[in-house]
């Protein structure tokens, strides 16, 4: 793992951008995206940048299930707030968090992700060591299916919702046997709630109690830290 630890979320945003631009001066094609608060900064880098994406495609992580693609809280509609209203991808997918059929849909992902290998894989990391909405206990192997989320992600979550109560119980989430095929790997992580799970991605034991810690066997995975989440690492 090459760990880079900047000041904090800006200049990790910038940090990233460079990632970026570098797989893009590579020939990457695919890029598998993430949501949430930590890859804001690096969406507002490439929003303000001239990276050309309009020729790519994009693959989501993870949706939740049962959320219409135009619902507010819908990992879609993330997506379009902070970056596709502002970058023209070629197509940008992913799963749908209303399709009626679950299995057909997850097949339908897993086929997509077999149509277009994942070049740059961009992470976040959840307090208990998740990557997409895979929680401690997954299996490395997995590949798209549909998750029940636990407490504390489901608690996590609670604050882009009106009410504990609204926050979906399910979502479609590629698996980690998914992620590990993308031939790059950027994760983020910001700030001190991270720095436990951090220390076990890098330091600790591969073991599914920290899913995260599987990525200490992909061959190509850069890290980005302030100095918040790096403050566990011996
Ligand atoms: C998001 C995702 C999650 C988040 C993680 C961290 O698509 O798959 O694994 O990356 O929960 O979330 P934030 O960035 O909000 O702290």
């Amino acid at each position: 793992m090459k760990i880079i630890i900047v000041k904090d979320q800006q200049q990790g945003g910038k940090k990233a951008l460079e990632v970026f631009q570098a797989a893009l001066n590579q020939g990457a094609e695919v890029f598998g995206l993430a949501t949430g608060s930590t890859p804001e900064t690096t969406y507002t880098e490439i929003v303000k940048s001239d990276l050309d994406f309009s020729q790519k495609i994009s693959l989501n992580l993870d949706e939740y299930v049962g959320l219409k693609a135009d619902n507010p809280q819908s990992y879609r509609a993330y997506m379009q707030q902070h970056l596709f209203n502002f970058k023209q991808f070629k197509r940008s997918y992913l799963p749908q968090g209303d399709a009626a059929d679950s299995q057909a849909e997850i097949q339908r992902y897993n086929d997509l992700l077999a149509q277009y290998p994942v070049d740059l894989q961009l992470l976040g990391i959840g307090k208990n060591g998740h990557i997409g909405f895979n929680e401690p206990g997954s299996s490395f192997t997995e590949q798209t299916r549909k998750v029940k989320l636990t407490p504390s992600t489901v608690a996590a979550n609670a604050r882009f919702f009106a009410s504990k109560e609204d926050v979906p119980q399910y979502a479609y989430s590629m698996g980690i046997g998914s992620i590990m095929r993308a031939k790059s790997i950027l994760l983020e992580a910001f700030g001190v709630t991270k720095a436990d799970a951090v220390a076990a991605m890098v330091e600790g034991p591969v073991t599914p109690d920290c899913p995260a810690s599987i990525l200490q066997q992909h061959p190509d995975v850069t890290v980005i830290l302030d100095q918040a989440a790096a403050s566990k690492l011996s």
